[in-house]
């Protein structure tokens, strides 16, 4: 996926450029190209396909320049072709660019509408084109940067020339990484550590919604309101910049923040953005599958509940969800026109793997969804649809769950198109939704401080409840594993609907009862749970968005309040809060987060 590099030097760029670019291949990508200001004019090199197609751009058309930038870029908006590869220019400002913009099209139109023409099929060119109206309009560079983004509606990192400017580089970061590189008289910007690793091991990565100015010296770091806002400078070991912690205390915490990024890239390897279509490779006739199997463990096994509420439901295509260890000891009966899915991060976990054994040595098609793609697991199926959220370190898992999801909604809505239940208007709107997913899930992550308060209560508590209904009972399951797994508070999920038929002996003024409900076609009934629990006494700590908020029971106490959404994105939406809330009451109990007593990463053995 899409890796940025900028250099604001003293001496030539180029070679470094690419040096840094090779070492951001291991994302993918499709198509390369670098920026540099020469003569104080920015000039672009760019070639469709691997980094020597560049090289070879280069070698009969050298950039001699001191200031620029280069990317890597895995086709989002546009095919992998040269006029779509970044650097993309408009006007005096040329960019590079990883991320979605979901408001492209209507900005584009007010651009049109002011005279400007287009030449990529790129959401890029768009916000270079933005901030060039914004430069137009007289501002100086830092304030056209801030106005443009002020307009722009996605998650996104960006790293910015200006014709003219010939010591700075901007860059922007929302919902994707952007570290800046402090060097021995030369400044640097990368997608991530490993970017600016060959040049210096001196970072400081930027916050949500941070925008920087970097001349070759310094770095003018400023926050989503506009105030100035250093970031702390960190040495980081090069072997370590990959699984780098950044500026977080546990790799979980980091891994919480990497989702909207997580999510996004995966998204966009299973849609098509431009036709908004979803696209799921491996040629799957979804039209004539009778069934699926999902087989897992763990989180897996909760992403693949949540994939049957979104399959069934959409597609109308039935869905068998089944703990892998018990699935391949109970013969199971099984069809060899249904497809077997193994959910799996790490794609050897023992009992997935023999499950799914099992069900191919019974003639049946595979398929897994799975993190690591060089694993046993994606060796042995038929067809492999990778989660494209980086390694994952935590062994709790978050940003592998909420990835599988964003793979499992695709899948939900290409099924649904496939089997006539969605026209193609609707499978468009499905898959705008499903792009305006990332934003809203770092916005989700952004009530950090709301939910660290209702950790510090939850943190004394001897057991908690987790009740949900429809696509949050599975997330109410989530809740409370995660919360045993690295706090080792007692947990259960229920679907709330079960409230009566026994966990509603439970509710006492100590149990702390976490309700997840948004908005939905479930809300009542949530709504009524809420109150059985509140009339005996029970302390209710509400998950919910803002329609939900207004329509609370009285005397409810809305605790969280997560971004509305629409009912399709809901699980990734919600997903972040309970996250936060079982790290941060791991954290107030002093658990060890990342390394939970007892538990492993990848189970290989039964
Ligand atoms: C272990 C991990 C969990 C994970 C489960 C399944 O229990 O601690 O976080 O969900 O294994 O792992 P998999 O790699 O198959 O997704």
């Amino acid at each position: 996926m899409c890796g940025i590099i900028g250099i604001v030097g003293v001496h030539s760029v180029q070679e470094r450029l690419i040096d840094s670019l090779k070492r951001l291949e291991y994302r993918g990508y499709d198509s390369a190209g670098v920026a540099g200001i020469v003569d104080g004019h920015v000039q672009r090199r760019r070639a469709a396909g691997k980094i020597r197609a560049l090289e070879a751009v280069l070698v009969a058309d050298p950039l001699n320049a001191t200031v620029g930038i280069g990317h890597t870029r895995w086709a989002t908006h546009g095919a992998p072709t040269t006029r779509n590869a970044h650097p993309q220019t408009a006007g005096r400002v040329t960019l590079v660019h990883n991320g979605i913009i979901e408001n492209y099209a209507d900005l584009r139109d007010m651009l049109k509408a002011e005279g400007r023409t287009f030449e990529s099929e790129t959401d890029t060119e768009v916000i270079a084109a933005l901030i060039d109206f914004e430069l137009g309009s007289g501002k100086p560079p830092l304030g056209a940067l801030k106005a443009a983004l002020d307009q722009l509606r996605g998650a996104y990192a960006i790293g910015v020339l200006i014709d003219g400017e010939d010591d700075l580089i901007l860059g922007a970061r929302k919902g994707s990484p952007l570290v800046v590189g402090y060097g021995d008289g030369e400044m640097f910007l990368g997608s991530d550590a490993l970017a600016v690793g060959p040049f210096t091991n001196r970072i400081a990565y930027l916050e949500e919604g941070d925008y920087v100015a970097i001349d070759h010296k310094s770095a003018k770091i400023f926050d989503r309101n506009g105030a100035a806002a250093p970031r702390p400078v960190r040495t980081v070991a090069a072997s370590a910049a990959l699984v780098d912690k950044g500026n977080y205390r546990h790799f979980m915490e980091k891994e919480i923040h990497d989702q909207p990024e997580g999510c996004q890239r995966t998204i966009a390897a299973y849609v098509d953005t431009l036709t908004e279509r979803a696209a799921m490779p491996g040629g799957v006739d979804f039209a004539n599958l009778s069934r699926i199997q999902i087989v897992a463990c763990g989180t897996s096994y909760i992403a693949g509940l949540l994939g049957k509420y979104l399959i069934e439901h959409l597609a109308d295509l039935p869905v068998d969800v089944e703990i892998a260890s018990e699935f391949r000891y109970r013969q199971p009966a099984l069809r060899a026109d249904a497809l077997v899915i193994a959910m799996s991060q790490s794609g050897e976990t023992a009992d997935t793997l023999a499950a799914l054994r099992y069900c191919q040595a019974r003639g049946m098609p595979s398929a897994c969804v799975v993190n690591a793609i060089e694993s046993t697991m994606a060796r042995e199926v038929d067809v492999v649809w990778p989660i494209h959220c980086g390694p994952e370190i935590g062994v709790a898992s978050t940003k592998a769950f909420t990835a599988q999801i964003s793979v499992l909604t695709a899948l939900a809505v290409a099924a649904a198109r496939a089997r006539g239940r969605v026209d193609s208007a609707e499978e468009q709107r499905l898959v705008r939704v499903l792009l305006g997913a990332p934003r809203l899930i770092a916005e989700s992550i952004d009530l950090e401080d709301a939910v660290k308060a209702v950790a510090v209560e939850i943190s004394k508590a001897r057991d908690v409840l987790y009740l949900g209904r429809g696509p949050m009972y599975p997330l109410a399951l989530e809740g409370a594993l995660k919360l045993k797994e690295i706090s080792y508070i007692h947990a259960e999920g229920y679907a709330a609907g079960e409230l009566k038929h026994g966990p509603i002996a439970l509710v006492d003024e100590q149990t702390p009862i976490v309700i997840l409900a948004p908005f939905d076609s479930y809300f009542e009934k949530s709504a009524s749970n809420m109150s059985e629990v509140m009339a005996r006494g029970g302390q209710v700590v509400f998950i919910t968005d803002p329609e939900g908020q207004r329509h609370a029971p009285a005397g409810a106490r809305v605790v969280v309040t997560a971004p509305q959404c629409d009912p399709l994105i809901a699980p990734l939406v919600m997903a972040a809060p309970i996250q936060l809330l079982a790290y941060y009451v791991a954290v107030q109990k002093g658990a060890d987060v990342d390394q939970p007593r007892n538990l492993a990463k990848s189970v290989t053995v039964e």
